[in-house]
């Protein structure tokens, strides 16, 4: 497959398999090695490239979605006798570390500064939070960026433009000829209406490291993310409609989100590092039910119904229903998930959610909680809760539901509630462990909701 690319300002082209790494693509094919690989799954950072202004994991791309983009790499910087103000920075603090890490931490608050010329400190912990290896220490690093900013680093950004035609990828060999690249729904249903077996790609998240750990394979896939209808967050009525192709670094940016949906926030915010951000989408991870996935602990809450499409029309229904079992959502062959519909909460509602890992930053939940709540006069009239990592697909908690609603909040309803959850939970890992955060985390919720 064809494929063209602006890098740090040159127009380039390739000719690779449509799901070979950006990464691969920029050091085997083009020469740019300044980005490294460490895991090849989207956990350290070492290959972080911006594309589009956005930070992203260079091995997470498959080269059909870099094809037309901008990007730029650790060299379009400076170069080792030409170094810019950041990289100058790095050095003369000290923050600079092994070969392998140093690029993608440079590259990982260049993103940063492109996008928030005042970072704080916590912010900047933030942007770096994908870039785990920091063997001489973190402060270090910190002051860098800091340094960068005080010396006038942002002051010196010019605006990129991207050389590329604007066309989708060419395919080059027959086999390319299953790899579909549709810029509208319209070609997304006719694909699928005209060919089985045909696999859907959206950030490649999941995707990618499965590939990669032989778990997944496919005979002909269909790539969503040039699809525009699929991208949207609005809010319709009394609805929030989100377009299945929305990521999890759109949900954070979104003022409709952060007004309406602090929670979804939240578990967005709490969803892998800034660059898995930018790449992972709702759709997808709704799609790939499992009990893991962090989305589906507050949406079941937040009440969201899913909106599936294919040539025959639309189907909607709630998202308990759309997640059938362990990796098994209710998706028909030639059908993908539209949008994610979430009612606008009630005025005197309260959401939250809650995930605990074995760290706090890029961790896989070990528990998540979700709930929302209506309360009016001190006595909660609604409530939903949810829970994820506990079972092969998220749960509702019912039992617990129904110990609570219609009642006065009081210290002793808290007691019986925190109980409540504690039988009504059944992990197969840590039982004992898992059982007690969850009682845990319900008292919080409910100690919040007295307040
Ligand atoms: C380093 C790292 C950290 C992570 N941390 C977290 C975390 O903390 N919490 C969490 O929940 N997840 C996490 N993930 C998992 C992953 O990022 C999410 O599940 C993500 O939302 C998947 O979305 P995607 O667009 O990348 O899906 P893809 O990989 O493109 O696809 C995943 C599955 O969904 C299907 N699919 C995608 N979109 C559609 C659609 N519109 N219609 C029909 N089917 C579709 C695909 O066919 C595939 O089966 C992490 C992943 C990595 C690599
Ligand atoms: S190589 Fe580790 S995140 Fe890409
Ligand atoms: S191994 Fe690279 S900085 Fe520690």
């Amino acid at each position: 497959m064809r494929i063209e690319m602006t890098i740090n300002g040159a127009l380039y082209f390739a000719d690779v398999p449509p799901m070979k790494p950006l990464l691969s693509v920029l050091r085997e094919d083009l020469g740019f090695k300044g980005s490294k690989e460490g895991c090849g799954e989207g956990e350290c950072g070492a290959c972080s490239v911006i594309i589009g202004g956005r930070l992203v994991n260079a091995c997470l791309v498959p080269a059909v979605q870099a094809s037309g983009c901008e990007i730029l790499t650790i060299e379009g910087l400076g170069s080792p006798n030409d170094m810019d103000m950041l990289q100058k920075a790095f050095v003369s603090e000290g923050a600079v570390q092994c070969g392998f890490c140093t690029p993608g931490m440079v590259i990982a608050a260049r993103a940063l500064l492109e996008e928030n010329p005042t970072p704080t400190r916590d912010e900047i912990k933030v942007a770096l939070s994908g870039n785990i290896c920091r063997c001489t220490g973190y402060e270090k690093i910190y002051n860098a960026v800091e340094k960068a900013v005080g010396e006038g680093y942002c002051d010196i950004f010019r605006p990129r433009e991207n050389l590329c035609s604007g066309q989708a990828p060419m395919p080059t060999s027959e086999s390319d000829k299953n790899c579909f690249t549709p810029e509208d729904l319209k070609e997304v249903f006719e694909i699928l209406d005209q060919n089985s077996d045909v696999s859907i790609l959206a950030g490649s998240t999941d995707i990618i490291p499965d590939i990669k750990n032989g778990k997944y394979s496919f005979k002909k896939i269909i790539d969503l993310s040039r699809v525009k209808e699929l991208k949207g967050i609005n809010k319709v009525g009394d609805a929030i409609r989100i377009g299945s192709c929305v990521t999890n670094g759109d949900i954070i940016r979104s003022s409709i989100i952060r007004k309406y949906l602090p929670a979804l926030r939240e578990a967005a915010f709490r969803s892998g590092a800034p660059a898995v951000q930018n790449r992972a989408t709702i759709g997808g991870n709704l799609s790939t039910a499992s009990g893991a996935a962090d989305l589906p602990t507050i949406l079941l809450p937040l009440d969201a119904s899913v909106v599936t499409e294919g040539i025959g029309g639309a189907r909607e229904m709630k998202l308990e229903k759309f997640i059938i079992g362990y990796r098994e959502p209710d998706l028909k062959p030639n059908e993908i998930m539209r949008e994610i519909v979430i009612p606008l909460p009630g005025e005197k509602s309260f959401q939250k959610f809650y995930k605990r890992g074995s760290r706090k930053a890029l961790t896989l939940s070990r528990i998540s909680l979700g709930f929302y709540a209506e309360v009016e006069n001190g006595v909660i009239w609604e409530i939903r809760a949810a829970a994820g990592s506990m079972s092969p697909i998220p749960v509702r908690l019912k039992e617990l539901e129904s110990a609570l609603r219609m009642k006065r909040l009081t210290g002793e309803l808290v007691e019986e509630a925190a109980k409540a959850a504690y039988d009504e939970v059944n992990p197969r890992k840590s039982p004992e462990w898992r059982k007690r955060m969850t009682s845990n985390l319900v008292k919080s919720f409910l100690k919040e909701l007295m307040q």
